[in-house]
């Protein structure tokens, strides 16, 4: 049995938090008269903070100077940040904490990673940091999803062969990530959104131990 390395993005995955990136992002987006759909934001996931103001700007072909672009990013992270603050351990997705304790338990490396920078704060608040081994987050990378270099990084970290690696996530970035890096991507949310994951789940709760161990023996 090889020991296995099992990445897990944090935002949609971890915690219910990519509601919240929706919210501050189209808050935003309408401040400056941009209309923000939940199709849109669905483009939004996975992707760094820079990435997604480009985007939107994109979207509506709206030009900004460089100081109003820094001042947007502050107030979009300044909205996410009000909801942040008053997360709990209630908002940890079902099953995560027992899926984690379970791969503990079975002597297996997790790691996370993630684009967000705010990862940590998030981690600490629902009390899950020491349950992580190695945590790459925003503020490690140069490149965002779909670029590999997050999930890497994260399994240098933890001396695995990427190919050794799993990654749960709930972006198609992330999945493209997960894909370029030679990792096992198993997509978490909608079948439709996610078809380019090696297996798809609605949530944890449908993730079984058997499951789990044969990734864990897979040669
Ligand atoms: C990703 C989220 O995990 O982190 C994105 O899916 C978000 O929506 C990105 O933009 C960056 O997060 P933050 O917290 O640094 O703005
Ligand atoms: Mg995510």
């Amino acid at each position: 049995m090889t020991k296995k390395g099992f990445i897990f993005d944090l935002d949609g995955v971890i915690v219910d938090t990519a509601k919240y990136h929706f919210l501050a992002w189209k808050k935003l987006a309408n401040s400056i008269g941009i209309d923000f759909t939940h199709l849109q934001n669905e483009q939004l996931k996975g992707v760094s903070r820079v990435k997604s103001l480009e985007k939107i700007l994109s979207w509506s072909n709206k030009a900004i100077s460089e100081d109003q672009f820094r001042a947007l990013m502050a107030k979009k992270n300044e909205e996410y940040l009000g909801y942040i603050s008053k997360m709990d351990a209630s908002e940890i997705l079902p099953d995560v904490p027992k899926i984690l304790d379970f791969l503990i338990d079975q002597k297996q490396s997790i790691a996370l990673g993630s684009a967000s920078k705010n990862a940590r704060e998030i981690l600490k608040k629902v009390k899950l940091l020491e349950k992580f081994e190695a945590i790459v987050d925003g503020n490690d990378v140069s490149k965002a999803k779909p670029d590999p270099e997050v999930f890497l990084m994260a399994a240098k970290q933890l001396k695995i062969k990427p190919e050794d690696c799993i990654v749960f996530e709930d972006s198609v970035a992330g999945v493209q990530a997960a894909n370029t890096a030679g990792m096992i991507a198993i997509g978490i949310g909608e079948k439709s959104v996610l078809h380019e994951a090696h297996f798809i789940y609605n949530d944890f709760t449908e993730i079984s131990r058997e499951f789990l161990t044969n990734l864990i023996n897979r040669k």
